[in-house]
């Protein structure tokens, strides 16, 4: 990968450490907040294979885990032929602190495609469609 996309050598980086014994497929994610941090993750699989994490939630609950709740640009790097999508969950995921954010969809091979949360999550469901209770996070609680 020739890129020198800060963001995607972020994910590049983290790709590095995905724990994916059992798919053989490494994914790292990097997401860049409102005030410049940039967060990663990779996939972490588990033998009970269901408990295996997405790299674009485990970023995205680190980034939530250090304060951040405002995320801008997101960097996905695998090894595919082509650019891969977030799998649906993730989108989920990335529309509740990321709904506006730009993604760059990026393999090792240097393929590039661009889009956007919404591009991806049509019909999105999210704090707007229903009454939110007090706010709850600790955070907010003070
Ligand atoms: N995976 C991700 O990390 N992100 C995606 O958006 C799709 C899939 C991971 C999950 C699993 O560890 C491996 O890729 C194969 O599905």
């Amino acid at each position: 990968m020739t890129t020198t996309d800060p963001l995607v050598r972020a994910a590049l980086g983290a790709r590095a450490h995905a724990h994916c014994p059992y798919s053989g497929f490494a994914v790292g994610c990097a997401v860049l907040a409102a005030d410049g941090t940039v967060v990663t993750g990779a996939n972490v699989e588990n033998a009970s294979f269901t408990l295996g994490l997405c790299a674009e939630r485990v970023a995205v609950f680190a980034a939530v885990t250090r304060g951040i709740r405002s995320i801008e640009r997101i960097a996905i790097v695998t090894d595919a032929d082509h650019p891969v999508y977030p799998c649906g969950a993730c989108r989920q995921i990335l529309y509740e602190f990321a709904p506006d954010a730009a993604l760059v969809l990026a393999t090792t091979k240097g393929r590039e495609a661009t889009c956007t949360v919404r591009d991806l999550l049509p019909h999105p469901f999210g704090a707007a469609d229903f009454a939110p209770p007090a706010p709850r996070d600790a955070k907010d609680r003070g």
